[in-house]
């Protein structure tokens, strides 16, 4: 990666545009019915790693800020901080909408406006891997932990996973589709947008998340493969049934995403990583797979 910074893609505006269209369509930021389930299981999973509520969390790059409405449905007091002044806005339609409250932040994760040991648990969903020099983007995040704080990061790396498998059938449906309407060159252009979105991703490996994790000062480090099944462009009819066959073996999957072994970090669509903030540089090791928690 080099001694390139932030996102060379320039992601920000890509971001900005969504959701001013998501905003402008009145549309909620609600995904399908497969990108719900897997946003449950995230929570449900979320529910045993973090530390219970009352508990501060800060959340960069919150988007629509679903995760966040779910825990402060269970208690926590949130702060939403986005770059995109547009995803605040809709972060907050939705909180409103449930009657929920937060506080939202406009700013950068490159530095953010809080001062340092601030937060009990800081929360990125979807918003490491957009950035090249993402060990500063860790660093700063740690900073505004406080001692015996969590971090936790859900991350989706550019890399082979079982949505790369998703993402060639989704191509092949797009060709498909346009194909049959007599628009084969739209169908190009829809498929190969797909293995090139318009956002940056970078391509560090998981040791390179880890390191980045501990020279931030996090300890307990633990980084796990999740989510075994792709998101699928599917009709309707074809939809309702993967679903629900994903709903009823929604106990292997759970199992799947608490493997953490090298097959499953391989093969699941992202990883979540997660680790405490213990003081100062002396603080000794505990070791990987036994995070503590704020309250210890
Ligand atoms: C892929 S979206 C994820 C949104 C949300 N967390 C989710 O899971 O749906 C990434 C978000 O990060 C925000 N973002 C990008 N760069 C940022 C930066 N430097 N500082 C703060 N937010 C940023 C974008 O505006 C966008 O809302």
């Amino acid at each position: 990666m080099g001694e390139r910074h932030g996102d060379t893609r320039g992601s920000l505006p890509v971001f900005e545009r969504q959701w001013r269209e998501m905003l402008d369509a009145e549309a909620e930021p609600e995904f399908g019915a497969q990108e719900q389930l897997f946003a449950e299981l995230k929570c449900e999973a979320l529910a045993e790693i973090l530390p219970p509520p009352p508990a501060t969390v800060l959340e960069c790059g919150c988007g629509s800020a679903e995760v966040s409405a779910f825990m402060a449905r269970q208690g926590y007091d949130c702060t939403l901080l986005d770059a995109a002044p547009t995803a605040l806005r809709v972060a907050r339609r939705r909180f409103e909408r449930e009657g929920l409250r937060a506080t939202y932040t406009l700013g950068n994760v490159y530095r953010l406006p809080f001062p340092d040991d601030t937060f009990d648990i800081l929360t990125s969903f979807g918003l490491l891997e957009h950035f090249a020099d993402v060990d500063r983007v860790i660093a700063e995040m740690a900073r505004v932990i406080r001692p015996g704080g969590m971090f936790f990061a859900d991350i989706v790396p550019e890399r082979f996973s079982v949505q790369t498998v998703g993402t060639v059938f989704n191509a092949g449906v797009r060709l498909a589709y346009y194909g049959l309407q007599g628009r084969p060159g739209r169908g190009l252009h829809e498929a190969g947008r797909l293995f090139r979105p318009d956002f940056y991703e970078n391509d560090y490996s998981l040791d390179t998340y880890r390191r980045f994790m501990r020279q931030a000062g996090l300890r307990g480090v633990v980084i796990r493969g999740n989510r075994p099944v792709p998101v699928l462009t599917l009709p309707g009819p074809v939809e309702r049934p993967y679903v629900a066959t994903l709903r009823r073996a929604r106990g292997l999957w759970r199992r799947f995403d608490g493997a953490g072994t090298p097959a499953t970090n391989w093969w699941g669509a992202g990883w979540w990583a997660w680790g405490v903030k213990l003081p100062g540089d002396s603080a000794a090791d505990d070791g990987e797979g036994r995070a503590r928690g704020p309250a210890e």
